[in-house]
């Protein structure tokens, strides 16, 4: 049986039955691929994890498919997080909350809280509920390797282990969800992602406390340095884009740039025709896999400026990348960074 099949109405059925019959199915979401299994059948779950080869240290978040059924998970919803979950699901938001004894540590990590999000993707929506439970995903790529926005991203990396792949076309987002933990009245920023920082404390009416203040416990894997690296050695330029040349960017090194330079070739990515950050994370992740597929020998990011969207962009490039790159006395040098 091939993996990838189109999301249609009888194929999403057919993932339902599996999921339901403990097997792994990925399917689209607005942000990128999941690897879904149901969250209470443990023995799939740690199919994930082994799937992936990511460590079981690393909690899952569970998707659900209305908002009424984060009640199986959470022991209860405070009214501000209920304010955030009106505004913004279905929608590229975590919420992180103390869980029910009905979820198992195993997607927890052995947490006592647990990460959900409702997507706004109907092929997603629609498997969770003809599956009839919420379902733990973690995005479909193996541990480190750069999240997938495509169907055939999932068969490069887990084709051998994964049951069934929904093929919805290109996700929308392109960056994961924006995590975040409530705890003692606070909100506090577990990743950056596809909803920016500023509409949540627009909404809550504060502050979000960001990494630097985290309480050292709630340091998630995910948010370890090095985490989304291409197989490309990836380098952020620091400068001005206009010092670098065309010349630079042949002979294996290439180029991805947030908006269009005074040059191009074909080692040169331009994400965005006008700079449009949105479009910059739909196509980030995509331009990373096809400097791999291009086996491109060095890549250089022109950086972004960090607000709205361009906070998870950045968060995403700084893990992906060795160091960083400057032009000194015309010529292109790259510093590898301690991590
Ligand atoms: O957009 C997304 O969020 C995608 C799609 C598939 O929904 N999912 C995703 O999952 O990015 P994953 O597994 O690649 O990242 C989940 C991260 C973990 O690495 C961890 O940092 C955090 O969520 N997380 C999960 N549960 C947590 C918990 N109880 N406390 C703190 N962090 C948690
Ligand atoms: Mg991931």
């Amino acid at each position: 049986m091939r993996k990838i099949v189109p999301a249609t109405e009888e194929n999403i059925k057919l993932g339902a039955k599996l999921l339901a019959e403990g097997k792994l199915v990925a399917f689209p979401t607005e942000t990128v691929y999941g690897l879904g299994a149901v969250f209470c059948l443990e023995s799939a779950v740690a199919r994930i994890f082994e799937a992936k080869r990511r460590p079981f240290f690393d909690p899952l978040i569970v998707h659900v498919a209305s908002k009424k059924d984060v009640s199986y998970l959470w022991q209860k919803v405070p009214p501000r997080v209920n304010l955030l979950l009106e505004r913004f699901w279905p929608g590229p938001l975590t919420l992180v909350l103390p869980k029910k004894e009905t979820v198992p540590d195993i997607v927890t990590a052995g947490l006592d809280t647990v990460a959900v999000r409702m997507p706004a993707h109907p092929v997603a929506l629609k498997l969770i509920e003809y599956c009839g439970f919420p379902v733990a995903a973690p995005s479909a790529n193996l541990f480190g390797h750069v999240s997938p926005t495509r169907a055939e991203d999932v068969e490069e990396d887990l084709g051998d282990e994964v049951d069934l792949i929904l093929d919805g076309g290109i996700t929308s987002v392109g960056v994961e969800s924006t995590i975040i933990l409530f705890e003692e009245e606070k909100f506090f920023l577990l990743r950056p992602g596809g909803v920016p920082v500023e509409l949540i404390e627009e909404v809550i009416g504060e502050k979000v406390v960001t990494r630097k203040n985290l309480p050292a416990r709630t340091l998630a894997p995910g948010m370890l340095k090095t985490h989304y690296a291409p197989r490309v050695p990836l380098y952020i330029f620091e400068g001005e884009a206009e010092e670098l040349k065309k010349a630079d960017f042949e002979k294996g090194i290439a180029l991805l740039s947030p908006r269009p330079l005074s040059f191009s070739g074909d080692a040169v990515f331009v994400l965005s025709e006008n700079g449009d950050l949105r479009e910059v994370a739909f196509r980030l992740f995509a331009a990373l896999r096809k400097l791999e597929r291009e086996r491109a020998e060095k890549a250089l990011a022109i950086p972004v400026p960090e607000v709205g969207l361009g906070r998870a962009i950045m968060d995403r490039l700084r893990k992906a990348s060795r160091g960083t790159a400057r032009v000194v006395g015309g010529k292109l040098v790259f510093v590898e960074a301690e991590k």
